[in-house]
């Protein structure tokens, strides 16, 4: 099967292959397997569970209020336990960012570290969060605040989970396409753009292209950074917004849909700090903007509410809000205390402009 990727990691380097789930088995060399897996997956890819006869199974529902220490401790770990595993076991997760999270942080914490493998089968997992070592739990209505960094041994994309995701999960999955195609280059921007379309509509065989290029991006951040301490810090590019956003809405607006909200008001908000030229920052929008399908739910957060849940982000500093703004294509920075007043405006602006 061919490698797409080899990822260095502290943890030492992992591949990412393109392949299919079928012939999981000959790739994991530990005698003792055992499996967690989206249970809607399940349901919707019999090649799945026929391919892993005889393997436990743990049925995960992938939902946001599951994605908590106390399942991982109190579900996944006795799971594990209960069927015999050791540090010589390897446990196989096939999902999204939800199974992802809770099993790399279940095995980051048992045995000091147990080996396991990932099939992500939603397009922000294949696109995205598959590489880059972080595993995150949401705790006291805080998103992502428990976590470790512990990548799979092992990293297969199989882009034929994707046809079953609803447009909204798809979609979400271009929204982080759109963001490190931002962070890269104008050029690479360009090119995303002429096949946005496509990507967006689900043609065959473009999104594997944008698939291998979002990797290749993601990975020189990660693999300068892999603890997030300094140039890794503007992939958070939209997430700011984004995060609070999820929050303010309980998790009705996806991850990466999310996010594209994020893009718009970052741009937005360095537009009125003068670091970005009106009309780049009108350029960069169009690629989200057109795009934002979820408009009724996000019309009705207040900006108190966002800025209650971005207050509350890990990344900001001595109280002061820190979003990732930015000065172009490719020239994404830190901005350290962006007036709230500021926020408010690039969202206020931006949902009059949508809802016009
Ligand atoms: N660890 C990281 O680096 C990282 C990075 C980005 C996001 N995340 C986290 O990932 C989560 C979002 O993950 P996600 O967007 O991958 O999805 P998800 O795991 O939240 O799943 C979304 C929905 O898609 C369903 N689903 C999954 N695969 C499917 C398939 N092939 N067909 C049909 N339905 C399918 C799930 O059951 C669920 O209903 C968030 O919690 C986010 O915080 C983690």
């Amino acid at each position: 099967m061919p490698e797409l990727l080899s990822i260095q990691s502290a943890r030492g380097t992992y591949g990412v292959e393109l392949g299919g789930f079928d012939g999981w088995r000959e790739r994991i060399a530990s005698k003792h397997v055992l499996a967690i897996a989206d249970a809607r997956v399940l349901e919707l890819h019999p090649r799945v569970v026929a391919g892993l006869k005889d393997v436990p199974i743990l049925k995960v529902e992938a939902v946001e209020p599951n994605k908590t220490l106390a399942f991982a401790v109190d579900t996944i770990l006795p799971f594990i336990l209960d069927h015999g595993a050791t540090r010589a076991s390897t446990v196989v997760a096939i999902g999204g960012g939800i199974v992802q999270d809770l099993v790399g942080f279940a095995c980051s914490i048992l045995f000091r570290g147990l080996p396991w493998a990932f099939y992500p089968t939603t397009l922000l997992a294949q696109a995205d969060s598959c590489i880059g070592s972080k595993t995150s739990l949401n705790h006291l209505k805080y998103k992502n605040l428990l976590g470790t960094f512990f990548p799979p041994k092992q990293l297969v994309v199989d882009a034929a989970f994707l046809p079953t995701l609803t447009d909204l999960d798809y979609h979400s999955g271009v929204g982080e396409i759109i963001k490190i195609h931002l962070l890269e280059s104008e050029q690479a921007t360009r090119e995303l753009a002429a096949d946005l379309d496509a990507v967006w509509s689900r043609t065959p065989g473009v999104v594997e292209r944008y698939i291998t290029r979002s990797l290749t991006y993601k990975k020189r951040y990660i693999e300068r950074d892999e603890y997030d301490e300094g140039p890794r810090l503007v992939l958070n590019y939209g997430h700011c917004v984004g995060h609070a956003l999820e929050a303010a809405t309980d998790y009705g607006i996806p991850h990466g849909i999310a996010v594209m909200y994020g893009i718009a008001v970052a741009n937005r908000m360095s537009a009125k700090r003068g670091l970005l030229p009106e009309p780049v920052a009108r350029a960069m929008n169009q690629l989200v903007e057109p795009r934002l399908p979820l408009v009724p739910i996000a019309a009705k957060v207040s900006t108190d509410a966002l800025l209650a849940a971005m207050r509350k982000d890990k990344k900001n500093i001595d109280g002061k809000l820190v979003v990732i703004g930015t000065e172009g294509y490719g020239a994404m920075k830190r901005v350290i205390d962006v007036a709230p007043d500021v926020i408010r405006a690039a969202w206020t602006d931006m949902i009059e402009e949508l809802t016009r």
